[in-house]
Order: C-alpha cells, then structure tokens, then sequence
C-alpha cells in the first residue's frame, strides 16, 4: 500500500509517522485489515532508520490499532468506528445557516422493503447487466486511451448524437447534437440552468404537488421558489407570481399525480413564458413508458421561441445508478450551460457515456425500452385492477404511463403509510409531495415490485386500512 507520509519540516520523526498513520487509520483512509509496508520498507522510502518506523508501529500496536502476524506483516485492526472519532476541540467550521433548512438526503434505496411500491424506481433485475458488461468491456479493451482523459463538458459526441435521434424518434424533439449536453440527471440539469440563468433572490416556480429534488436544489441555491397548485389540466398558469424567472414542470407525466398536461395549457404555459420572459424546464423523466394513448407534443417541440429546456434522464430506463441524464437547451444557452458543467464536476464519465452510445446505436436501448414497457404495463393494469378494491377510500388519478400511480383519499394517508412502512410495505403518501396544499391519498411506484408481488402487497395495505390504521 502506498500510504503518503509528509517528514519534511518535521524534526521528531518516529512521533510524525505515528501520528499521521493514526489519522489515516480514523479517517478511514487505511481500513481495518489492511497491511502496512514493512518497516524496512517504509524506512527506505521515508529516509529514516529502521527502528524509527518500528517505533511508531510498536506505538499504534500499543494503542490497539495494529496487529501484527508471525510473518505475515501488520495489520489495521479494527474499524475504525469502534473507537473515538477525533473530537474538534472547538465547534469546528460551519455551513452557512441556510444549509439547516435543507432536508439530509434519502436513505439509502438498499435493501428493498417486503413490497416495494416507492415511486421512481425501475426494475433493476431487469437491467441487461450482460450486454453492458460486454460493451463497457469492449471500451476497456479497445484499449482507447481517449477515453482516458478529459472529455468533452457538454457530453460525448456519439452519446449527443444518440440522444439527438432517440428524442426525435420517440418524442419529436427536434434537437441537434449541438443542443444536447449529457448531465448527470435531472437534479444536476435543474442546478446547472438555475445556474446560468438565475441570480440569489430571483424567483423560480414549481408545481405543487411535485418533485421535491427541483425546489430543494433551487432553494440550495438562494432561489426564492413558488410552489404553485396544479388541476387537471396541469399547472394553473393563473397562479404563477408575477416575476417568475423559471417554472419546473412534468408535462408528460405530472409527478406525481400522474396526469398529463393538457394541449391548451401547454400553449397558456408557452405565451406565458414568452410574456414574462421566462425558461420552462420540461422534465421529461419516463414517458418511455407509455400505455396507452398517443403522448402530447412535448412543450420543446409545441415552442419557437427558444424558451424550453428539456430534461431526460436515463435513470428509469436504465438505472439511477449511472447518474446520466441530458438536457435540450436552446442554442442561446448551450455555451454558458457547458460552462457551467466544466466548472461543477468538468464532465460525466467517458467509458459509460460511450458505452451508453453504442448501446443506443447497436438498437439494445430501444429494444431494452420495448421490453420493459411490456414488463411495466402488465404491472399497471395489475395496480389498476388491485386498488379497484380499494373503492370507497381510494380513487385512482387517470395515468397511462411512468412507473407510478396516484389515488386521491377522503382523509391524511400519513398513518397509513407509516403503519405500511413497519410491516414492510413501503410507499408514500400523496402529502408528502405537497408544500401549500397537501392532498390525501398514496402514490405507488410499481417499477420495483415484481407483477406478483403486487396483490400480495395490496391485501397487506387493504388489512392495515380495514383495520383503522388510515
Ligand atoms: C419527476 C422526476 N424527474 C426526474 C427524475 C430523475 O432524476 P435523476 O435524473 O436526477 O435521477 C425522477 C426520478 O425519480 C423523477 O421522479
């Protein structure tokens, strides 16, 4: 193991090395059953005598921190978990006051619960683990060094290409390579364009009930952030303040009630935007997935004046594990948004950008959208078929695509949810999707539940609502 110790300034060095292999061990940065260099070892590269690294070995075995095996070496003992962490002697450096009002992270996704409804998460099982071995392979193979290095901000160009036929195939935006900057998902397109077009105080709108991540990641950015109601028509374009800058909507799919914008809002939202000078950002995360129907013309491809972003993801279609998305941006925006996304983290990685691309060009994508499509319908006529059930307490929203679908309640599913939640059936009430108005009802994401499990998981959350817990 190459573990960097710094001597130089320093005169004592058997209480250096001691005391920066201890940090290194709390901090994790060497791990519990790791060896270290032998003393020889180590006292060569550091220029020091033998004995003075042996000292400081003999100092952290002392302590409990190493062990060392009859010829074998020495080793880290336990995590470091188990022992004190390092105590600041004062209250360390604060983030600004604002970062308390921003909710911490969502647990981690794994390990599943018994049944699975939460929204937004595909089939992961299904995912062609196979096929993107071979291609992230073959990238590795080839033995392409360009791959290697820096690439390029706004995306790979075969991945931009790609993704430029694909919207227009499936979606009818009508895009060039040179309109398309990989991202890393939606919540990255909503900081970079909140970036490059939003200054601290301005005022952005989101729809409420929505997608938390865009009111989070504006807020985070000192955005003032309106939530605004939506009917069954989408967004009620009345309702936006006078002064907006930015409005986040799902057209498509309006998360996470699940209805779709109607034709005339679309085009109330559009002269709007034109009116007021602002950008609409089209979240168009899974109409992949579509039952039943014909989609809407995307608002992209309903606008000329260059006010749209569009945003897809590939985190339903493929996984949310490869923190790769896209944004469309209006020509008069790709610079600056490039720019934006060289100085947040330079760029996505290269190996699965191209690999991504080849996928899409050799048809796998496409074929892998078919098939999951086949896979998701099935369980959204299942869904639709179990809640029928419910009637009484739950009225499902109409919706003929994603991965999720939302029933109206007369009464807060708060209690139910939890009740669910401790005997392992886990979905969210439509509340917690709400910041001024908060509906009653649940949603249920059935991209994660298995088709037979769906029943199953249905009569668990039937016997908790018949037995009060809603
Ligand atoms: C409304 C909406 N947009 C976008 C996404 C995808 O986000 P990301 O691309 O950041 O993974 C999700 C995922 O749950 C979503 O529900």
């Amino acid at each position: 193991m190459e573990i960097h110790i710094d001597l130089t300034g320093t005169r004592g060095h058997r209480d250096a090395i001691y005391r920066q292999l201890r940090a290194a061990i709390l901090a994790g940065r060497i791990r519990p059953g790791e060896a270290l260099p032998p003393t020889r070892e180590l006292a060569q590269r550091l220029a020091v005598s033998r004995t003075t690294v042996s000292a400081a070995y003999d100092r952290l075995t002392a302590e409990g921190f190493l062990a060392g095996r009859v010829g074998a070496g020495t080793f880290v003992t336990a995590s470091p978990a188990e022992r004190p962490s390092p105590v600041p002697d004062g209250p360390g450096v604060q983030p600004l006051p604002e970062w308390d009002a921003v909710p911490p992270p969502p647990a981690p996704f794994a390990p599943a619960p018994e049944f699975d409804f939460r929204p937004g998460v595909p089939d992961l099982s299904l995912f062609p683990f196979d096929t993107w071995r071979r291609l992230i392979t073959q990238r590795l193979r080839a033995g392409q060094a360009d791959l290697m290095t820096y690439g390029d901000p706004q995306g790979h160009p075969a991945l931009r290409e790609e993704i430029a036929r694909h919207v227009g195939v499936s979606r009818d935006v009508r895009a060039s390579a040179a309109q398309v900057v990989v991202t890393a998902g939606a919540q990255q397109t909503t900081d970079l364009v909140a970036r490059v077009l939003l200054r601290d105080g301005d005022l952005a709108a989101v729809e409420d009930p929505g997608y938390p991540p865009p009111r989070l990641v504006l807020g985070a950015r000192g955005v003032r952030v309106a939530p605004v109601p939506v009917d069954a028509s989408g967004i009620v374009v009345e309702a936006i303040p006078a002064g907006t800058r930015l409005v986040y909507v799902t057209p498509s799919h309006q998360y996470p009630l699940g209805l779709s914008m109607s034709l005339d809002r679309r085009l109330e939202l559009l002269d709007w935007a034109e009116r007021n000078d602002a950008v609409l950002v089209e979240d168009d995360y899974d109409t992949e997935f579509r039952y039943t129907g014909r989609p809407l013309e995307p608002l992209h491809s309903l606008d000329s004046r260059g006010r749209v972003v569009y945003v897809g993801s590939f985190s339903k279609v493929l996984s949310p594990a490869l923190r790769l998305g896209f944004l469309i941006a209006p020509p008069s925006l790709v610079p600056a948004l490039v720019k934006a996304r060289y100085l947040t983290d330079w760029h996505a990685p290269n190996v699965e950008q191209a690999a991504l691309a080849a996928f899409m060009a050799e048809g796998g994508f496409a074929r892998h959208v078919r098939r999951m499509r086949k896979v998701y319908r099935a369980r959204h006529e299942l869904l639709v078929r179990g809640l029928a059930s419910f009637a009484g307490f739950l009225t499902p929203l109409p919706s003929s695509a994603g991965l999720h679908l939302s029933a109206v309640a007369a009464r807060d599913c708060g209690p139910l949810v939890r009740a669910a939640r401790r005997r392992g059936v886990r979905l969210y009430s439509l509340g917690d999707f709400g910041v001024g108005e908060r509906r009653h009802g649940l949603v249920f994401g059935y991209g994660a539940v298995a088709a037979e499990r769906i029943e199953p998981g249905l009569a668990r959350l039937r016997a908790l609502a018949d037995e009060g817990a809603a």
